[in-house]
């Protein structure tokens, strides 16, 4: 059988058990507001841009404003074409933001996993890595030459009982988690965690992507939300096209490893960096949210009422803090046919199946977004909890 052939039993494969995906234009005219192919409007209700930044005048502005000036792309990587001042600046204030030494930019979050966790890690060396993690952790981890050892989500016990037991003499181990999980909504244990790599003289990484700007109060993720702050053990990952409605990834640490991964980091070193537009509207949103934490409270809020019709009708939620609410169902068939009701509806609702979750895992991943006008969401969520979700 040739490859066209093997290709095409493949997606019957997929077909067959629900899996096969196809992608869908959109039209956002606002940060929640959608027009479809034939012209329906849509209320998105699962976007990662959880303080509708996107769509802000001002970062709009910004972004132009550099757009004109340099032009589209960047022309290369920092190293080879020369940076420029509008992403050295970002990576001072993000990194005075979260309350790291330095920062360091990537073309994406995904990137800035990827270059980080195939970078620190050498022969021998252990990370520990959750069951729930990102798949730009799992790919990292998978370039690394360090041994990668998957923990049960937010297992401490494992994780202790690990680093006693599977770390060899004189070799490095790294534990690696999400700050908030993508498609469940948990926090990971990060006080106990940082007890441990403190314990046993580790590195804790924390990819806080849904994390910054939407937990603690003044939005620096994570951290802040346990009452926490950056230190030498602490590495942080994150990401400008969530919260920070743009695009864009960022490593904050210790100077050496900035430098480190500066030097001999492949997804920097050979990478065409951002456009400067692009990190001029991530650096405004920040500069936002830094003059008021008003859109992170209106999360908070808008959470809490999201939280209280959906406990009224009884359906249970996975998340335990912040802008996601993952609404599970399980059997990837029953969670399109959801999320096509909805979509009559007027609801963009998507649902999220294999290998994003586990096999049989599918669910309606619902976000909160600042922008949501209080009334509509209200209407939505009600909708939500008259379908005929069976979780109940
Ligand atoms: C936990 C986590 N890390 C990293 C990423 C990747 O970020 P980006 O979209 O900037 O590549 C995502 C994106 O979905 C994520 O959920």
């Amino acid at each position: 059988m040739n490859f066209a052939d093997q290709a095409e039993e493949r997606v019957r494969h997929l077909q067959a058990r629900g899996l096969i995906r196809q992608l869908r234009d959109l039209e956002f005219y606002d940060a929640c507001h959608a027009v479809d192919e034939k012209g329906q409007r849509l209320f998105v209700a699962c976007s990662n841009d959880y303080l509708g930044l996107r769509f802000h005048g001002d970062v709009i502005s910004a972004a132009r404003d550099v757009l004109e000036r340099a032009g589209i792309g960047a022309g290369g990587s920092r190293l080879v074409t020369g940076s420029n001042s509008i992403c050295s600046a970002f990576e001072r204030e993000i990194a005075d933001f979260k309350g790291s030494e330095a920062a360091l930019l990537f073309s994406s979050g995904y990137m800035a996993n990827v270059g980080l966790l195939s970078m620190i890690a050498k022969e021998g060396d252990l990370i520990l890595s959750d069951e729930k993690n990102h798949a730009s952790i799992i790919d990292g981890c998978r370039l690394s030459q360090g041994k990668t050892l998957v923990y049960p989500h937010r297992d401490v016990k494992y994780v202790e009982n690990s680093l006693r037991t599977k770390r060899v003499a004189g070799a490095n181990c790294f534990i690696v988690t999400d700050g908030v999980f993508s498609m469940d909504g948990t926090v990971a244990p990060l006080p106990e965690l940082l007890a441990l790599a403190e314990k046993f003289d580790t590195q804790l990484i924390i990819d806080d992507a849904h994390g910054l700007e939407v937990l603690g109060a003044h939005g620096r993720g994570s951290l802040e939300h346990f009452g926490m702050s950056m230190g030498p053990r602490i590495i942080s990952v994150g990401t400008c096209s969530k919260a920070l409605g743009s695009l864009g990834g960022f490593v904050c640490g210790p100077e050496t490893l900035v430098s480190l991964l500066r030097s001999r980091c492949h997804q920097v070193l050979c990478s065409t960096m951002l456009p400067p537009s692009v990190v001029a509207a991530a650096r405004k949103s920040l500069d936002l949210l830094r003059k008021s934490p008003a859109r992170v409270q209106k999360i908070r809020h808008l959470s809490a009422m999201a939280m209280d019709i959906f406990q009224k009708n009884s359906i249970q939620i996975a998340g335990d803090a912040g802008a996601i609410f993952p609404i599970l169902v399980g059997d990837e068939m029953r969670a399109i046919s959801l999320a096509r009701e909805l979509y009559a509806q007027g609801i963009y609702l998507s649902e999220i199946r294999y290998p994003s979750v586990s096999m049989g895992g599918a669910r309606l991943r619902m976000t909160i977004c600042a922008s949501y006008n209080e009334e509509e969401f209200m209407g939505v969520i009600t909708k939500i909890s008259k379908a005929p979700i069976e979780n109940r």
